[in-house]
C-alpha cells in the first residue's frame, strides 16, 4: 500500500511555460468592480485600485490575465471602455444580466497588469458574437499600433502615449455553447475564426491566436468542433483552448477527487485532435492548447439565478466558498496541467476575485485568500522549470465515474539550479498515503520542505469572519536517503515537497 515513481532528468514531459500560471477576470459579478477595482475602498491608489487585493495577485503569482470575458466578450463593444469615463455609456449585458458602467475599461485593465508587475501579461480576447472581423482590427489598431492612424491616435489622445502591446487574443469566447451570445455552428465559427485571424496577422504577423475549442469534454459536439474549425485554422492559430469546470455531484466525493482523470483525458483526446487535422494537412505545425479557464465550480444553480437578475451592477454572483476538499481537487487539476506542459502553454485559472476566485473581498473591508490560494501559489513559485516524467505505480480506489483511480496524483519540476519539487495529492479521503519516490541521476542531497494542505475537517474554509483558518502546515518526517525520498501524505491532501 505504497505508492512510488521514478524520477530521472533524462525522462522529461517538457519545459513549463509560466503562461501555464495564468489567470482570467471578466466583467461578471464583483470581480472587477469591489474586486480589484473600488476607488472608495480605504486601500485604493489613484487610479481605483485596491492595494490589498494587488498585493494578493502578486503573491499568487498569476502570468497572463485574460480579460474581458468569458461569456460578457459576446457582446463587448471595446468602444464603450476607452476614453474619458464620465462619457462611456452604460450597457446591458447579456451574458450575466447585469448593467456595465464601463467605468473600468481597456485602459484600466493594462493599468492594472502593469501594477501587479512584468511577470503579468495581457491576454485579450474580441468579440465574435455580436461583432466581427471590423471590430476586431479596429481593437488591435487602438491598442497596439503606435501611432498616425485614427484610432492609434484616439488612444494616444485618451491619455496612453505607449501602445499597449497585446501579443496574446482569443478569437471570441465558448463559441459551441447554445447560451453564448451569438452561438455558432462549427462551420460559422469556423470560417470568422480564420478571417478574424487572417486579418489580425495582416496588422502584425507575430500576434498569437487562440481558436475557441470545446466549452467542455461533454459538450455534443466535442472532438467534431475541434476538427472542423482547426481545419478552416491551422495555419492562422497558435492554439485551441479547453474550458473545464468540476464539482461533486450527488454528493459523490470519490469521483470529484477523481477530477483530473477527465481533465488529463480531456487534453489528450484534444492534443489527438490536433494532431489528426495537423495528419491530415500534412503540416509541421503543432498547435498547442490553451486551457483558459479551468476550476472548481459549483455550477448548478447558477443559471436560475442569473434568470432572476434584474439588470443590477456588480451583484454577488459565482461567489464560491472553496472548503480543503475542493482545494485538494484543484490542486490535482493543477498537477494535471504541468503534466502535460509540453502542449499546455497557456492555462488561465478562472478567475482572480470573487467569482470562483482564490481571492475574496468585502466592498470597504479586507480581501482575503481562499483554501485555493495556495495550491496555485505554491505550484507558480516552484513550478518553474522542466517536468520531469512521472509514472506513478498507485494503490487505487474505487470511483462511480472513474472506475478504479490512482489514490496518488502527482508531478515534478526541475528548476534551472538542479533542485527538484515534487507536486501530490492524496485523493484517498480517510488513509495516510506512504509515498517512496527514487532518484536517479539527480544530485539532490536534502528535503528543503514538505508543506501540506489537509485539515481534520476536509469541510473547512476561509471566511470573511475567520480568513486564516485554513493555511498549509508543514510535514515533519520527510526524508532523503540513499536515493530514495521518503514521505507519507496525510488523508486528502494537497502536497509540496522541495528537494535541493
Ligand atoms: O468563468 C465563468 C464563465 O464560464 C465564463 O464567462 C464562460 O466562458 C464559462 O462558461
Amino acid at each position: 500500500d505504497t505508492a512510488r515513481f521514478t524520477l530521472d532528468p533524462a525522462f522529461t514531459v517538457g519545459e513549463v511555460n509560466p503562461r501555464i500560471f495564468g489567470s482570467f477576470v471578466e466583467h461578471l459579478g464583483r470581480c472587477v468592480y469591489t474586486g480589484i477595482f473600488e476607488p472608495d475602498h480605504p486601500t485604493a491608489d489613484d487610479s481605483g485600485l485596491r492595494q490589498d487585493v494587488l498585493d494578493l495577485v502578486r503573491e499568487l503569482g498569476v502570468t497572463a490575465i485574460r480579460y474581458p470575458g468569458g461569456n460578457f466578450v459576446s457582446g463587448y463593444r471595446w468602444e464603450d471602455s476607452v476614453g474619458p469615463v464620465e462619457d462611456r455609456p452604460r450597457r446591458l449585458d447579456l451574458a450575466w444580466r447585469t448593467t456595465e458602467s464601463n467605468r473600468f475599461g481597456l485602459s484600466e485593465y493594462i493599468g492594472f497588469l502593469k501594477k501587479i508587475g512584468p511577470q503579468a501579461e495581457p491576454m485579450m480576447a474580441v468579440n465574435l458574437g455580436t461583432r466581427g472581423v471590423a471590430e476586431a482590427i479596429e481593437l488591435q489598431e487602438y491598442a497596439n499600433h503606435p501611432s498616425g492612424t485614427a484610432l492609434a491616435d484616439l488612444r494616444r489622445a485618451h491619455g496612453d502615449k505607449d501602445p499597449f502591446g497585446i501579443r496574446l487574443w482569443c478569437l471570441g469566447n465558448e463559441m459551441d455553447g447554445p447560451w453564448q451570445t451569438g452561438h455558432k455552428t462549427a462551420e460559422e465559427y469556423g470560417r470568422i475564426a480564420a478571417e478574424t485571424a487572417r486579418a489580425m496577422r495582416q496588422i502584425d504577423p507575430s500576434v498569437e491566436l487562440v481558436a475557441c475549442g470545446s466549452s467542455g469534454q461533454s459538450m455534443e459536439t466535442f472532438a467534431e468542433w475541434e476538427a472542423t474549425v482547426l481545419k478552416e485554422t491551422y495555419d492562422l492559430v497558435d492554439y485551441i483552448s479547453l474550458h473545464a469546470y468540476y464539482e461533486p455531484h450527488d454528493g459523490d466525493l470519490d469521483s470529484f477527487l477523481a477530477s483530473a482523470v477527465d481533465m488529463e483525458s480531456f487534453i489528450e483526446n484534444v492534443v489527438a485532435t490536433c494532431d489528426h487535422v495537423g495528419a491530415r494537412l500534412k503540416s509541421k505545425k503543432k498547435i498547442n492548447l490553451s486551457f483558459d479557464e479551468w476550476n472548481v465550480w459549483y455550477m448548478s444553480g447558477t443559471e436560475a439565478k442569473v434568470g432572476d437578475l434584474d439588470w443590477p451592477e456588480a451583484p454577488r454572483l459565482l461567489e464560491d466558498n472553496y472548503s480543503v476538499t475542493d482545494a485538494v481537487v484543484f490542486g490535482s487539476l493543477l498537477i494535471a496541467l504541468l503534466r502535460h506542459a509540453d502542449r499546455v502553454t497557456v492555462a488561465c485559472l478562472a478567475q482572480l476575485v470573487n467569482v470562483i476566485a482564490p481571492i475574496m473581498t468585502e466592498p470597504g473591508g479586507p480581501a482575503w485568500r481562499q483554501t485555493t490560494f495556495f495550491p496555485f501559489a505554491q505550484a507558480s513559485r516552484y513550478g518553474r522549470g522542466e517536468v520531469l516524467d512521472v509514472r506513478v505505480d498507485s494503490p487505487t480506489y474505487d470511483t462511480r465515474k472513474y472506475g478504479e483511480t490512482d489514490l496518488l496524483h502527482a508531478t515534478a519540476v526541475r528548476a534551472e539550479d538542479g533542485s527538484v519539487t515534487v507536486f501530490a495529492v492524496n485523493r484517498g479521503r480517510t488513509e495516510p498515503l506512504p509515498l517512496h519516490v527514487a532518484l536517479n541521476g539527480l544530485d539532490l542531497t536534502r528535503v528543503v520542505e514538505h508543506s501540506a494542505l489537509s485539515d481534520a475537517d476536509p469541510d473547512a474554509r476561509n471566511t470573511l469572519d475567520a480568513p486564516e483558518r485554513v493555511t498549509p502546515h508543514a510535514v515533519d518526517g520527510t526524508t532523503l536517503q540513499d536515493g530514495t525520498l521518503t514521505a507519507v501524505l496525510e488523508p486528502l491532501s494537497w502536497n509540496v515537497i522541495r528537494m535541493s
